[in-house]
């Protein structure tokens, strides 16, 4: 096996490549003038299984290519097998049609990464795994829900309440309790299909004197952890954090986050952010040896 160090992932690459004892394939990257990818193999993948580490977080578009690119170069140079890591997989929100006339976005991408080369996907947290099986090659999901939960445990936040955003996110939430050992729940949230404006509202929900972590697969906006955190302030909560699998945290969503009175936001390292405290690779790394 050699890890081809995709340009958006290139550090997450080398941790992976170190927990595996494996090689590395570097990638020479560079976007023309024009707004064209360009990638280059810096290594030899002859009847290798060649694994490309590549998040494709923002800029998704450019990472995309990218990854179609490496994979492409990847069988042209005689790998055996192209395995992607997408520890963030884009368009997967886009995963049905919810107005007359859309896309199946995350359908358009995985048709496009076979065509390029990709055998086999591996992803983290992905908004709805049964979307995999949708995949014309073989796709799976881990999660990153427990090395998140043991985080907060091993800072002294043991017991608390685990709250997922919303009720398709409460695996989640249970999957933290696992953990933590204290309370689970969740927040029914309604968004706003045209203008994108997040709201949410509770019937029963003690959390009074709590300390309260809500665990999402992904903060982009943050308009999903504002809300929720405004109902846990209104509950009486003692202290609320955030936490994700994928922090892409657009414009200046950590700071409406921090200031709606979330303590932290903490992350994995899926896409390159400052909240990325907790590293996949151990997690990528113990898949991809099985
Ligand atoms: C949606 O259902 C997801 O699980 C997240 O809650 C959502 O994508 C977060 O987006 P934002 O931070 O923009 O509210």
């Amino acid at each position: 096996m050699k890890i081809i160090l995709g340009p958006a992932s290139k550090q997450l690459g080398e941790k992976i490549a170190k927990v595996l004892n494996t090689h590395i394939v570097p990638v020479v990257a560079k976007i023309f003038p024009d707004g064209e990818s360009y990638v280059r193999l810096e290594g030899d993948v002859l009847n290798e299984d060649a694994v490309i580490v590549q998040t494709t977080g923002p800029p998704q578009d450019t990472n995309l290519v990218q990854l179609a690119l490496m994979a492409d170069a990847a069988k042209r140079n005689g790998a055996r097998k192209v395995t992607a890591v997408t520890p963030y997989l884009a368009y997967a929100r886009q995963d049905k049609i919810f107005l007359h006339g859309e896309a199946v976005s995350i359908e358009a991408i995985a048709r496009m990464l076979q065509v390029a080369g990709v055998d086999h996907l591996l992803t983290v947290n992905v908004h709805q795994s049964k979307v995999l099986d949708r995949f014309p090659f073989p796709a799976r999901t881990v999660s990153a829900i427990s090395l998140l939960a043991e985080h907060f445990k091993h800072n002294g936040f043991e017991k608390a309440f685990a709250l997922a955003p919303d009720k398709g996110a409460m695996y989640i939430a249970e999957e933290a309790r696992g953990v933590l050992g204290g309370g689970c729940g969740y927040l029914e949230k309604h968004r706003d299909r045209y203008t994108g404006q997040v709201s949410a509202e509770t019937k029963t929900l003690d959390v009074k004197g709590k300390i309260v972590i809500i665990f999402d697969d992904i903060i982009s906006t943050g308009g999903t952890i504002i809300a929720a955190a405004k109902i846990l302030k209104e509950l009486g909560a003692e202290k609320v954090f955030a936490a994700c699998a994928h922090p892409l945290l657009i414009g200046d969503a950590e700071k409406r986050i921090l200031e709606a009175g979330v303590e932290e936001i903490v992350g994995t390292d899926s896409v390159p952010s400052h909240a990325g405290k907790v590293s996949l690779a151990p997690l990528i790394g113990k898949e991809l040896a099985r």
